[in-house]
């Protein structure tokens, strides 16, 4: 029997989300269903409802969860019903050219459910990321959901569902940040400031948060940034250099993803340095840059989906360690709301004090 429940959708662009009932199907083949315990509100779901990512309306949002598997589909054996899983949006498959050559967190060809979840009327809905997870249930594929020590809350650990795993891998995986290393990441909501906690696990002895908002560098600093730029006031270049010897940073993450951000991180890094860009920009956004400076410079320039993470090996990993007390996830929860609160949930993320509302079911 299909199940009737709540979910909250962008019906077209630009609208203000609502929260209606949505029909989710019975597991098919390789598929679960997921209760959805916790979800954060990211940045992602916002480029989603102003039409910055796609135009398959109406989306079933919210794609940063954990939740427990409530039933699963023919064929399943990796997760059971009862297991507390996170859900992730890179489901790898094993097959592809990028898995068949053991990079997998490349993998072109990941899986998403096969079924449709609907409106009331049969409209089908497209889950953002493939998950749509602002409901009390959701239909994924079973490589989705990503078994964790149930020992942690649902809050905590949705978060590294998205956000959280995207930033602390931008720094890690992707930017290759190490012990000693000097980092500075450019935009500290949750995504950038994940990559500042990321940093601080890796053992960078120099890290650098940038923000336009002074409650964002206080979490940073609180998060295990060594020093804070001010963007509002401090020419970002030139700060990020004095702070490194004149040099610049060995790594700077672009958190923000925009043409000016990205430029600024490109100018604030070492020669030979490494750019990682993990904010996401909208298909308008143009990038003009002398060539010279791009080859005069070296280094790399990269860019990171998902912190380049492989949810079966870095999500229980990262469990372990938090609930060992070293990876600060609680700090990134900065309120839980109710399925009736996304909308001012992105007000709130505008007007800049909170690294994640959680929304909690
Ligand atoms: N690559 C991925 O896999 C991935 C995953 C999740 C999110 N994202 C993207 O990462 C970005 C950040 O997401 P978030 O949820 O942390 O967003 P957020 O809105 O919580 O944080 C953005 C931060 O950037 C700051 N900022 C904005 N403009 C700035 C500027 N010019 N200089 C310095 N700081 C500036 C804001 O004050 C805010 O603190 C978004 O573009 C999101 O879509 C990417
Ligand atoms: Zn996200
Ligand atoms: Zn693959």
């Amino acid at each position: 029997m299909p199940h009737h429940v709540q979910g909250v959708i962008a019906r077209e662009k630009g609208a203000e989300v609502e929260r209606t009932t949505i029909v989710v199907p019975d597991p098919g083949p390789g598929e679960a269903v997921v209760h959805v315990q916790a979800c954060g509100v990211c940045h992602t779901d916002l480029h989603y409802r102003e039409g910055g990512i796609g135009a398959d309306f109406p989306y079933l949002l919210g794609h940063e969860a954990a939740g427990v598997v409530e039933s699963v589909g023919a064929g399943v054996t990796d997760v059971a019903p009862g297991d507390f899983v996170i859900l992730n949006w890179r489901a790898v498959c094993g097959r592809c050219r990028a898995c068949r050559r053991g990079r997998p967190w490349y993998c072109f060809n990941t899986y998403n459910a096969a079924q449709p979840m609907t409106l009331d009327d049969g409209t089908v809905l497209s889950a953002a990321l493939g998950i749509g997870a602002f409901a009390e249930k959701t239909l994924v594929h079973a490589g989705q959901c990503t078994p964790v020590d149930p020992a942690a809350p649902a809050t905590a650990a949705g978060l590294l569902g998205c956000g959280v795993m995207a930033g602390l891998g931008a720094a890690i995986n992707t930017g290759g940040v190490g012990r000693g290393d000097s980092i500075a990441v450019i935009g500290c909501g949750g995504v950038g400031a994940a990559a500042v906690a990321g940093a601080r696990l890796a053992g960078a002895a120099k890290i650098i948060a940038v923000d336009l908002d002074a409650q964002k560098l206080e979490q940073a600093m609180r998060l295990g940034a060594t020093h804070a730029v001010d963007a509002r006031s401090a020419d970002v270049v030139e700060a990020v250099r004095q702070l490194t010897d004149g040099f610049g940073a060995d790594v700077v993450v672009d958190a923000v993803g925009r043409p000016e951000t990205w430029k600024q991180a490109f100018y604030a890094r070492d020669l030979a340095g490494t750019v990682v860009l993990v904010g996401v920009p909208t298909p308008e956004m143009m990038l003009e840059m002398p060539l010279i400076d791009l080859f005069g410079r070296g280094g790399s320039m990269k860019s990171s989906w998902y912190g380049d993470c492989l949810p079966s090996r870095d999500f229980p990993m990262l469990i372990d360690l938090y609930l060992q007390g070293r990876l600060p996830l609680d700090a990134f929860v900065s309120e839980t709301i109710g399925l009736g609160d996304v909308e001012a949930a992105f007000d709130t993320m505008r007007t800049g004090d909170v690294l994640r509302s959680v929304v909690v079911l």
